[in-house]
């Protein structure tokens, strides 16, 4: 079954606490956070603090770091006790120090790409990370449109994860529609982010089971 991983970003920050219990009640299986620094993608959002309000809302936190010197903010973030803390390969000049201090803090590691880097970018770190998040979009704002080479690119993660003893999990973040959950998943996404489709729907609860009956539609 796949997993459906609404965004925060795109919620109502003057009420963000009653957001994100929305999507818990609507049986969100994580909340996505997205934290941008101004600097590697050009949009500022929040920090570890609001991922520490959220902790309580009973649902894994899944943070998404879109900053440089993602190490600075690592110990602020596992304070929240997420499930992920997931990292740009782009902003890492020493990767393979940066996840396993995410994994030494207690949280699964998560390495994500832009659209333009190549998938073969992680294959020295597939085996330590627990995700890894599939950009369909370039990072940094939310609703934008979903370029459709990513489906191909989760194709391509998943063979190239397929020999290991634990394969990541593959997350999709950008994009995501009832339009295209049913092809990711076919793909083989695991986890389905989605912020406009989710919380720009009237009904949170709705949005949410209606991507995860698109994305199962024709799965064994
Ligand atoms: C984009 C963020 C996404 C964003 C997705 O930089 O990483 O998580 O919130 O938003 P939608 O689903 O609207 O594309
Ligand atoms: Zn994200």
């Amino acid at each position: 079954m796949v997993k459906i991983a609404p965004s925060m970003l795109a919620a109502d920050w003057g009420a963000l606490r009653a957001e994100a219990l929305k999507a818990a009640a609507g049986t969100a299986d994580y909340l996505h956070l997205d934290m941008m620094d101004g600097h590697f993608v050009p949009n500022l959002t929040y920090g570890p603090g609001v991922a520490g309000s959220l902790r309580d809302v009973g649902v894994p936190l899944d943070i998404h770091l879109m900053v440089e010197r993602p190490e600075d903010l690592l110990d602020g973030c596992a304070a929240a006790a997420p499930a992920f803390i997931t990292v740009h390969v782009e902003a890492c000049r020493h990767l393979h120090r940066v996840l396993q201090r995410i994994a030494d803090l207690g949280c699964i590691p998560g390495v994500a790409l832009n659209p333009a880097t190549p998938v073969g970018a992680v294959s020295e770190v597939l085996a330590m990370v627990g995700l890894v998040v599939v950009m369909g979009v370039n990072p940094g704002f939310g609703g934008q449109r979903f370029i459709p080479a990513t489906v191909e690119r989760v194709v391509a993660m998943r063979t190239a994860s397929s020999g290991l003893a634990r394969p990541p999990l593959i997350e999709v973040d950008g994009g995501v529609t009832e339009a295209n959950a049913n092809a990711l998943a076919q793909a083989g996404a695991d986890i389905l982010v989605a912020g406009t489709a989710v919380f720009g729907a009237g009904d949170v609860a709705a949005a949410i089971a209606g991507l995860r009956r698109v994305a199962g539609a024709g799965s064994s």
